[in-house]
Formats: structure tokens, sequence, C-alpha cells
């Protein structure tokens, strides 16, 4: 995770632009034959990107984290992980949180967190399962963010997460019975993002071209009106 200073050079860019939220100045030159001159990384050509954050939301175990990192790469925006911010900001691990303090603990804490990465300037940021819960989260989200719900198939997202133990909501339960149930309370708030893209069983690559194109249509959309 990069961190974010006042001072840093990408946020002073960001600030001097005074362009409107649209169209930021892509990222690095792409030569001819498609290489980028400043790495040896296979440059594609930039993608025009809005000038606010982009928040991932989801269920866990859809795949918020791994896409939103390679999301952020292909848009040249920094990339964070809500629950790595929220274990930085306790010093404590999202399972620690939840076994120290309880939920509600977790969940004001998480809210405090969401406030200060949305109030900061643009990033990717894939967002804990449960963030949208919080109904400040949902507004700051609407104002400050272009959202993406990663809508996946959730007998696919109940073997996926049965892979790693860190998931303190999923702990001695069956995984598809408290997806279900999560599932029921939540979609309706994911529903509200701005943009839906099914993820499925595919590589996390072809998440990334899908949650691309949706976004392009989306910020082309607005900009129309
Ligand atoms: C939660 C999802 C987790 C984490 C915590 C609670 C939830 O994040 O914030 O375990 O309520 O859905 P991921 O969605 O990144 O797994």
């Amino acid at each position: 995770m990069r961190a974010l200073a006042s001072g840093d050079a990408w946020c002073r860019d960001w600030s001097d632009h005074g362009l409107p939220f649209f169209f930021l100045p892509p990222g690095p030159p792409v030569t001819a034959a498609g290489a980028d001159p400043k790495s040896s990384r296979t440059a594609r050509p930039a993608i025009p990107r809005p000038g606010r954050t982009i928040a991932l939301v989801g269920l866990m175990g859809v795949g918020k984290s791994t896409v939103g990192r390679r999301l952020a790469h292909r848009v040249d925006l920094p990339f964070v992980d809500g629950d790595e911010a929220i274990e930085t900001a306790a010093r404590m691990t999202v399972s620690e949180i939840f076994a120290r303090l309880g939920e509600a603990e977790f969940r004001a804490g998480e809210a405090r967190v969401m406030r200060r990465l949305l109030e900061a300037p643009p990033v990717v940021l894939a967002t804990g399962g449960g963030a949208v819960l919080n109904a400040d989260t949902r507004a700051l989200m609407k104002t400050r963010a272009t959202t993406v719900w990663l809508r996946a198939d959730l007998k696919i997202v109940a073997a996926r997460v049965q892979r790693r133990d860190t998931r303190p909501l999923l702990r001695g339960k069956d995984p598809l019975q408290a997806l279900t149930a999560m599932a029921e309370v939540r979609y309706p708030l994911y529903e509200t993002a701005d943009v839906i893209v099914d993820v499925g069983a595919g590589a996390h690559g072809q998440a990334v071209e899908a949650i691309l194109a949706a976004l392009t249509d989306y910020w082309t959309r607005e900009m129309d009106t």
C-alpha cells in the first residue's frame, strides 16, 4: 500500500491541475511500440479516469483487493485496501479487533477509517464487505467516489472464502449459509452502486477489463448529462 502525504508529488499533481474532475492527464507516455519508456512493464494505452476515488464494494471473497490492485495500476491511481488501513490504524488484525473489541467497535473504527480515506485524494479503494452498512460511509461514497459492486455467484464466493480463515464473521459457520444471510441484508445496499460488474469465476484480469469497460461507459454517460 502506498502511503499518501500532502507533500507527495502525486497529491500536488492532483491539486495543481485545475482541471475539471473528469479527464486528468493520463499515465506515463506510451511509445509507438506500446512500451512505457520508464518501465519494463508492457504499457497499454492510458485510461482516462475521473479525479475521484473508485470504491469497490461487495461481499468478502469476491476479489476486491486483488482486482483493485490491478485496476489501480491500469488507471494510474494508488491502491488502498480498507481492511489493511483499519489494521494499521488499530495496530491489530481484523480478527483481533473482532475478538477483543467486538463487531460494533470494529464497525465504528471502520467508519472512521473510511471517512479519512474517502476525504483524501483519489485512490482505488477496496472496501471491507460490511463497510456499506454504515449510512455515513454510504453517503460519503456517493459524493466522493465512483462505486463499483463486484457481484459474484454465492457458491463461487463460498468456495473461495474456505481457503482462508481470516474472516471472523464466517468462523464456525457454513460459508454458503452465512454469505446468503449477508447477501439478503447487503445486496439492496450494493445495488445502489454506480456500476455493477459480474466477476464470476473467471481470471482477475478479465474482471479488471470488465470493470474498466463499465466505468468508461458510466463516466461517458455522466459527462453527457
Ligand atoms: C467483513 C469483511 C471483511 C472485513 C471483516 C468484515 C464483512 O473484509 O472487513 O472481516 O462484514 O463482510 P473483506 O470483504 O475484504 O473480506
